[in-house]
């Protein structure tokens, strides 16, 4: 995982109100609540005390009551009471778990995986997309997070593998793909044709008009947006749940009317449809090994996979400039 991001988690609707959800994220176990007020609170799901899990236990005034011996957790990981000592005894300040800071927008809850210190914006997201309304589903898949990230920056793949649903057509000579970076988000022109046995792929540098091509967008450390027209947008969030295994959410947004019945049968259909996709890519997915990628691996790449390329060149840069006391 990279250090020092803000990573989409959870979807909002999944954490309830007066229920601590009991998570596995980067690796760990964690547990997430929300307080009366509906503010999210995230820390180490085990207790300082004797080890129990906190996501057993309830909710009291915002803060978190361990279900063995009482402990009554902040939202900074602190114990704030322990019952057992009475209220005139002060806690001491080792009586306490490590905590991540969370943020809430655009029906998802991000967490910050790094040091605090270091947080330096807001998490991000595609901001036009307020205006959209939205449908979508979870799914889990036993990959490290790279992988599934890879598998929607793979524009070779489409003709292979959704032959029935979006690779309809035999495009199987790859263009390009041209890959412009800005930041943190990157854009990948894609332009895929019919192979007439007589012409070559053209190069990146080839095409001058790439603008004008279908386009998919990634912003690190784990959104990605398919830009089908400007009414009708696909995105996925890729959750890294430890070494091999990711969550990912996809949504179907669309502003194409604004009549709630119709509105809500488009998300419909292009929630089954994205289902169905989904289901296309990882019937193959779950088959690539390692379940992790990395920049220097034993992967024969052509130039069609220039995506995935520069997705790991830019992960691995963002490593090293932000690596943790703890690697
Ligand atoms: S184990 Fe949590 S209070 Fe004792
Ligand atoms: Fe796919």
């Amino acid at each position: 995982m990279i250090y020092n991001q803000w990573y989409i988690i959870l979807d909002s609707k999944e954490l309830k109100k007066h229920k601590p959800l009991k998570i596995l994220r980067f690796n760990e176990n964690l547990v997430i609540w929300r307080n009366v007020e509906g503010n999210i609170s995230c820390i180490q799901d085990q207790c300082c005390h004797r080890g129990a899990s906190l996501s057993c236990g309830k909710i009291v005034k915002g803060a978190l009551e361990c279900p063995f011996h009482g402990f009554l957790y902040d939202k900074t990981g602190r114990v704030t009471s322990i019952p057992a000592n009475g209220r005139k005894t002060t806690v001491p300040d080792t009586m306490k778990v490590k905590s991540y800071e969370a943020y809430e927008d655009y029906g998802f809850i991000w967490l910050w995986y790094g040091d605090k210190e270091k947080i330096s914006s807001k998490p991000f997201f595609f901001s036009e997309l307020k205006d959209f309304s939205y449908s979508g589903f979870k799914d889990h898949w036993s990959v490290h997070y790279s992988r599934a990230i890879e598998n929607q920056l793979d524009v070779v793949h489409l003709p292979f593998v959704h032959q029935t649903t979006i690779g309809r057509g035999n495009k199987t000579l790859v263009n390009g793909p041209v890959v412009i970076r800005d930041e943190k988000l990157i854009t990948f022109y894609v332009n895929n044709v019919v192979d007439d046995g007589k012409t070559k792929p053209l190069k990146p540098d080839e095409i001058k008009n790439y603008k004008d091509f279908f386009y998919l967008q990634f912003y690190f450390p784990n959104i990605w947006q398919n830009f089908i027209s400007n009414k009708i947008r696909a995105t996925a969030a890729f959750v890294p749940v430890d070494e091999e295994n990711s969550i990912i959410y996809i949504r179907y947004y669309q502003r194409l009317t604004k009549i709630p019945i119709i509105k809500h049968l488009l998300n419909y259909i292009g929630k089954v449809f994205s289902v169905i996709i989904l289901r296309q890519d990882k019937r193959v997915v779950l088959t690539q090994l390692p379940k992790k990628t990395a920049v220097k691996m034993d992967e024969r790449l052509i130039m069609g996979d220039k995506p995935i390329v520069e997705y790991r060149k830019y992960r691995d840069e963002l490593m090293e400039q932000n690596k943790s006391h703890e690697q």
